[in-house]
């Protein structure tokens, strides 16, 4: 599978939003990922429904929102019609899991599951032949600019193996947190296929193209 970078606007400058995904676009971003964050189930309060439908309006890209959110039911059809294409929620936040990923399906996205990063692989077993994606956390959600866990590299190869052993091969995994040129190479190599960057793509060092080249390059997907 190919490798896809998503760009996360957390690092981003929210006021100039727009412009903002433009660059990440041009820069042959392949997604938008979008971090919605409720200060229950995480520390941090960041965008709703309506800012998703501005992003909605700047890109044609494939807008992928994580939902940080306790009881994500109750919202799913609000950011699908605000112009979510897949819709990420957390394993922590969900006892009907199945209920939840086959109501995303329904809406018409894409359905993933996070996985904080002290939560097994194993608890998605019975839910893996439902999803197109599983999002291993590499921090622990919340803020950007945080450092990648290195435990998460091994979990992310036992996933990969698990699919793989059950037929399951075209599932992607998303890693969230922490990565960048140093970090990219290592989960890519254990089985990782879409990769979210913060701070490693909106940050003052350099361009947000010459920082996405970089993250490419670096796991030889020029
Ligand atoms: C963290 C969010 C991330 C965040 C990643 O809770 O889910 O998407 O923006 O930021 P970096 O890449 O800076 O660690
Ligand atoms: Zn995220």
């Amino acid at each position: 599978m190919s490798i896809k970078i998503a760009p996360s606007v957390l690092s981003a400058d929210f006021g100039r939003l727009a412009e903002e995904v433009a660059r990440a676009e041009a820069a042959g971003a392949d997604w938008i990922h979008l971090d919605v964050m409720d200060g229950h189930f995480v520390p941090n309060i960041t965008i709703g429904p309506q800012v998703v439908a501005a992003v909605r309006q700047a890109t044609g890209l494939f807008l992928d929102v994580h939902l940080m959110i306790s009881e994500p039911d109750r919202y799913l059809d609000v950011f699908v019609e605000a112009g979510a294409d897949g819709l990420t929620v957390h394993q922590e936040t969900c006892p009907h899991l199945h209920r939840t990923v086959e109501r995303i399906r329904d809406l018409g996205a894409r359905p993933a599951v996070a996985l904080n990063p002290a939560t097994p692989v194993h608890t998605l077993d019975e839910i893996l032949p439902y999803l197109d994606m599983v999002l291993i956390m590499t921090v622990n959600p919340g803020f950007g600019g945080q450092s990648f866990i290195p435990t998460s590299t091994p979990k992310i190869a036992r996933l990969r193996s698990e699919l793989s052993n059950r037929g399951l091969a075209d599932v992607e995994i998303q890693v969230d947190g922490g990565i960048s040129p140093q970090t990219a190479p290592e989960v890519c190599a254990a089985g990782a296929t879409v990769l979210v960057a913060g701070a490693a793509v909106f940050n003052h060092e350099a361009s947000v193209a010459a920082n996405i080249a970089a993250l490419r390059r670096s796991v030889g997907a020029l």
